[in-house]
C-alpha cells in the first residue's frame, strides 16, 4: 500500500490493553476465493484478508474469467466451475504471494491453456519445483527460469491424472496445489505429508461436500464440483500472533484477540507461549466452514525460554518471528530446531531473525534449521524489515515494549498481510 511510511517509530513500553480484531486471515481468504471461484453459482464472502497478497488472488481469477466483485473486505464471487475458467491475455501477477502461486499453479495445471505466473522479487527466487515436479507428474507442462525451479513459471495445463504424492516437506501449499489439481483429474490424487501443515484446504472442501478423505497424515481427493457458498473469515491468528506476544511481554498488558481462526494447526503459537509462561487463554466460540472461531485472552506475564522443535513447526512457523521476539524478553535461552523452512519464506527469516535480534542487543545465534536466541534485556534501536511483513511486526512489537525509541525502516513491507497494524496497535496502547 503506497500510501504507508517507509519507517514507522514506536516505543515507550506501553501495555497493550482493550480488544482487537485483527484483519481475516490470509490463508483462509485465499481460499474462500478461489473456492468461491471455482464453485458452481455465487458466493458471499466478508471479513477477508485486506492486504495486497489476496487482493493478488482476486486479481488472478478475474483475469482467469471469474466474477471477483470486491467492496472493501466483502466480495461477491460468482463461478461456474473449473470449466468456467478462459486462458488469461495477460501475465497472472502474484505480487508478494507464495500461496497464490503455488495454489494457482495447481488449478490452472488442469485447465487447457498457457498461463503465465510472476510475482515480485522476493517470490520470484522462492522455489516453485516443490509444485513443479508433482504438477508435472499429473500431466501438465510447465516452464520457468532455472530449469523450471523459479518463477516465471509458464503452465500449459490439461487432461491430468492422480497421483500417489509423498511430500517431503509440511507445506500446506504444495498440498493444496497437488490437491486442487487432483479435483480435476482422473482417479483418486493422494498427498502424503511428513508432518502435518495447516489443513486449511481440506476443511473447508469437506465442508463445501468436495469427495475428500484424510487418513492421518494422508489426504486424497477425486474430481468434483461444489455450490456457492456463503463465509465470514474469521481474523488472521498469524496477524493475532504479534499482538499476543506484544501483550505477554509489556508490563499492563491485557489483550482480548476477537473472532480469531483457532485451527489446531495454526495456534501452536499460543501453547508456546503458554509453556513460556504467559498467561493466555484459548476461548473456542462455533464452527465456520469446518473452522473453528473464537477469542484469545492475553495478559502479561515474566516469560522463560523454551525449546521448539519436531512437529511443531509446521503449525507455528509463520509465527517464528513473533515467537523469537517473546524469547528475546525471556530469562534463558531458547532454541529453534528443524524450521530450515524459514529460509524460503518472504525473507530468510533465520538470517533476517537473527540480524534484527543482533541490533537489538540480544544474543543471537543462527543455525542451519533454526535459532538460539539468549534471552535478556534488549535495548532502543534501528530495525529493518528486509521486505518482509513478518520481520516488520516483529520488529513493531519489540519496540513497542521499550523504554526508548526504536525505528522500523522498510515498514511499507506490512502491506501485503497487514497494512493497519500500527493504527490497530495506537488504539490499544493510547
Ligand atoms: C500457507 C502455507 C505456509 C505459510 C504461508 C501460508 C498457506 O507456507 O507459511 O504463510 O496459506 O497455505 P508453506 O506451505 O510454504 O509452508
Amino acid at each position: 500500500m503506497s500510501d504507508l511510511p517507509n519507517e514507522v517509530t514506536f516505543g515507550g513500553a506501553r501495555p497493550l490493553v482493550g480488544e482487537l480484531r485483527v484483519p481475516g486471515d490470509k490463508s483462509i481468504s485465499h481460499r474462500a476465493v478461489m473456492l468461491a471461484s471455482l464453485a458452481h453459482g455465487r458466493s458471499t464472502l466478508s471479513g477477508l484478508a485486506t492486504g495486497g497478497d489476496v487482493r493478488a488472488t482476486m486479481r488472478a481469477f478475474s483475469s482467469l474469467g471469474a466474477s471477483v466483485k470486491a467492496d472493501g473486505t466483502s466480495a461477491t464471487v460468482t463461478g461456474s466451475g473449473f470449466d468456467g475458467l478462459r486462458e488469461p491475455d495477460d501475465v497472472i501477477d502474484c505480487d508478494n504471494s507464495g500461496t497464490t502461486m503455488r495454489l494457482l499453479a495447481g488449478i490452472v495445471s488442469g485447465r487447457s491453456f498457457v498461463s503465465v505466473l510472476t510475482g515480485d522479487q522476493s517470490l520470484r527466487k522462492r522455489p516453485m519445483a516443490r509444485v513443479a515436479e508433482p504438477l508435472r507428474s499429473m500431466g501438465a507442462t510447465i516452464d520457468g527460469r532455472d530449469d523450471g525451479r523459479l518463477a516465471p513459471l509458464v503452465v500449459r495445463g490439461g487432461a491430468l491424472r492422480g497421483i500417489d504424492f509423498v511430500s517431503e516437506v509440511a507445506s500446506a501449499q504444495v498440498k493444496s496445489s497437488i490437491l486442487l489439481a487432483g479435483l480435476q483429474a482422473e482417479g483418486t490424487t493422494t498427498v502424503e505429508e511428513p508432518a502435518r501443515s495447516r489443513d486449511h484446504t481440506e476443511r473447508m472442501l469437506g465442508a463445501l461436500g468436495a469427495p475428500l478423505s484424510t487418513d492421518g497424515l494422508r489426504v486424497s481427493v477425486r474430481a468434483g464440483t461444489w455450490e456457492g457458498f456463503e463465509l465470514a473469515v474469521p481474523a488472521d491468528p498469524s496477524s493475532a500472533a504479534f499482538f499476543a506476544v506484544g501483550a505477554a511481554i509489556t508490563p499492563g498488558s491485557d489483550l482480548l484477540l476477537r473472532d480469531l481462526a483457532l485451527n489446531p494447526t495454526r495456534i501452536a503459537f499460543a501453547e508456546v507461549l503458554r509453556r513460556m509462561g504467559a498467561q493466555i487463554e484459548i476461548i473456542e466460540r462455533e464452527m465456520r466452514l469446518g473452522e473453528p472461531v473464537g477469542d484469545l485472552h492475553v495478559r502479561h506475564s515474566e516469560l522463560r525460554a523454551t525449546v521448539i522443535e519436531g512437529d511443531e513447526i509446521p503449525s507455528l512457523l509463520d509465527e517464528i518471528p513473533a515467537l523469537a521476539v517473546a524469547a528475546a524478553f525471556a530469562d534463558g535461552v531458547t532454541e529453534i530446531h528443524n524450521a530450515e523452512e524459514l529460509i524460503v519464506k518472504e525473507s530468510n527469516r533465520i538470517g533476517t531473525i537473527h540480524q534484527e535480534l543482533t541490533q537489538l542487543g540480544v544474543g543471537c545465534e543462527p543455525l542451519p534449521d533454526g535459532l538460539i536466541i539468549r534471552g535478556g534485556t534488549p535495548r532502543s534501536t534501528k530495525l529493518k524489515s528486509h521486505g518482509d511483513h513478518r520481520i516488520a511486526m516483529a520488529g513493531a512489537i519489540a519496540a513497542n515494549a521499550l523504554d526508548g525509541a526504536t525505528t522500523v525502516r522498510g515498514w511499507r513491507a506490512v502491506a501485503s498481510s497487514y497494512p493497519e497494524f500500527h493504527e490497530h496497535l495506537a488504539t490499544l496502547t493510547s
